[in-house]
């Protein structure tokens, strides 16, 4: 392991969160788990490390933790750039696209279009993903905006019919469109959702999904849907965030379980909605097509538009956070989000802290720490040394868990870009999971409601010290195939 202070952090490559081999790299696309695979697409500039050229990268794994990285799937042209958007596998070959024996990948993606309009357009794969064509017919929804994009489309199983439905956004008015295809290829106008709740910026990158919900004891098992929908700038920890409404969904129309009115900046009405994460670094996150109901998978960019530009990373700039799965869990009342990681390890084994003690450590690059906070006492994690440093406090009394990186990040941040503090549900015991890796936290706490993603520049392996106030137990265990990350661009890939 080398010495931490010999290392630039801009430098380090992140271990386990997937980066590209160089250049700019913005929201995840066309997520989907295709044949044994997980395919990540994501916005790319293939020509440089700013935002530009914006063409669609592809990457593949087996594990959600270690990537490989293919040639550019979608190229940007002189007429358009490939915005985001979302991906189908269609089976059926309802678009007329594939063939019955060889049923084609469909991407819907935005034509950013040089007069400024934005579409919405299809490609074609019939080799499982790595290769495609753009639609000659495209673009195949176009309502004369400049704001309309980022579509999510999916599979809609109603009692006696069943289509596809795409969910996308009209940015500047805050309002999620639905439309329904039989092919894909030609939509009709079905309702929208919005403006409402946080609307301090532009919506993007929405993605509605069904979750099993109990709604409490002895209530029968059903169905609750998510939307996401992203903003920025206007998030919760200032910036870029991914916020989440919970409510029915028809086929025609989303109403949600509780109306929002809107919320513009006001930083105590922000923390009264609901984020999939409170940290700044968590945006456009939306979820894998093609996994059981069950297995609801979200990745998202791990950075925010206030200073994504100056993430001083070289010679990639851009991360995508880990994959988190998602379900509901009835809370006072009301279905709210949790997520767990996927990290490909256990917590390591959990021992005890000396109460009043103290325990120092070195982290390997990268690794998840695992904590328990029993109800009366506290602890207090720094990673990194007493100048450098993020730390996550975390009190069992208080029912409190804080993230601080104002001593770890690339540039000025605010406070509350820099310092984030999220309530703890009751417990006899506080569960909390630090995932590190180099560029960044991401803090899982109170049973899934919490996390918290921060990017860092923190030196690889840094230094752990804990100190402890009561009884807290500790487990450190290292993360990632350190031999197999950064395989490099590869070829097909099957
Ligand atoms: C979100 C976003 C999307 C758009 C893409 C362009 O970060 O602004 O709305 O499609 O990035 O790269």
């Amino acid at each position: 392991m080398r010495a931490a202070a010999e290392v630039d952090p801009a430098a380090a490559r992140p271990r386990i969160h997937f980066t590209p081999q160089a250049n700019w790299m913005n929201d995840p696309n066309g997520l989907i788990f295709h044949d044994g695979l997980y395919h990540l697409y994501f916005q790319y500039n293939p020509l440089g490390a700013d935002h530009g050229n914006m063409s669609w990268g592809h990457a593949t794994s087996a594990d959600l933790v270690s990537w490989r990285e293919h040639p550019v799937a979608l190229l940007f042209d002189e007429h358009e750039q490939v915005f985001s958007g979302s991906m189908v596998s269609d089976a059926g070959n309802t678009s007329g696209l594939g063939t019955a024996e060889h049923p084609p990948l469909v991407a819907v993606y935005t034509s950013a279009r040089r007069d400024g309009l934005q579409a919405q357009s299809l490609a074609v794969s019939l080799d499982g993903g790595y290769t495609w064509e753009k639609y000659a017919g495209n673009p195949v929804l176009d309502r004369g905006s400049a704001d309309f994009r980022d579509p999510k489309v999916f599979r809609y199983a109603g009692a006696d019919d069943a289509y596809w439905v795409m969910v996308a956004v009209e940015a500047a008015e805050r309002r999620v469109l639905f439309y329904r295809s039989d092919d894909l290829l030609s939509w009709t106008y079905l309702s929208d959702y919005g403006p409402a709740g946080a609307v301090g910026g532009v919506w993007e990158c929405p993605d509605l999904f069904p979750l099993p919900y109990v709604s409490g004891a002895g209530s029968a098992a059903g169905v609750r849907w998510v939307l996401l929908v992203s903003l920025y700038p206007g998030g919760v920890a200032g910036g870029s965030a991914t916020q989440y409404v919970v409510g029915e969904f028809d086929g025609i129309r989303f109403v949600p379980d509780v109306a929002h009115p809107c919320v513009d900046a006001d930083a105590a009405e922000l923390d009264g909605l609901d984020w999939v994460d409170l940290g700044p670094d968590c945006y456009a996150g939306v979820t894998f097509a093609g996994l059981p109901t069950g297995q609801r998978t979200l990745i998202a960019w791990m950075s925010n538009w206030d200073y994504a530009k100056r993430v001083p990373t070289s010679p990639w700039r851009g991360a995508m956070t880990m994959a988190r799965r998602l379900a509901l869990r009835c809370v006072e009342g009301r279905a709210r989000l949790v997520s767990t990681p996927v990290l490909g390890r256990e917590a390591g084994v959990l021992e005890g802290v000396p109460a009043g003690g103290s325990v120092d450590d070195v982290l390997p690059e990268a690794a998840r720490i695992d904590l328990e906070v029993d109800g009366a006492a506290m602890a207090e994690v720094r990673l990194g040394d007493a100048e450098r440093c993020v730390v996550v406090t975390v009190s069992g009394a208080e029912r409190f868990v804080r993230v601080d990186r104002r001593r770890a990040v690339f540039e000025d941040v605010s406070d509350a870009q820099g310092v984030q503090r999220a309530a703890l549900p009751a417990g006899a015991v506080q569960r909390v999971t630090i995932v590190v890796d180099n560029g960044s936290v991401e803090v899982f706490a109170g049973e899934g409601l919490v996390a918290v993603t921060a990017l860092t520049s923190l030196p690889p392996a840094p230094g752990l010290h804990l100190t402890a106030t009561g009884a807290v137990r500790l487990g450190v265990a290292e993360l990632g195939d350190s031999g197999l990350r950064g395989a490099g661009l590869g070829g097909s890939g099957s």
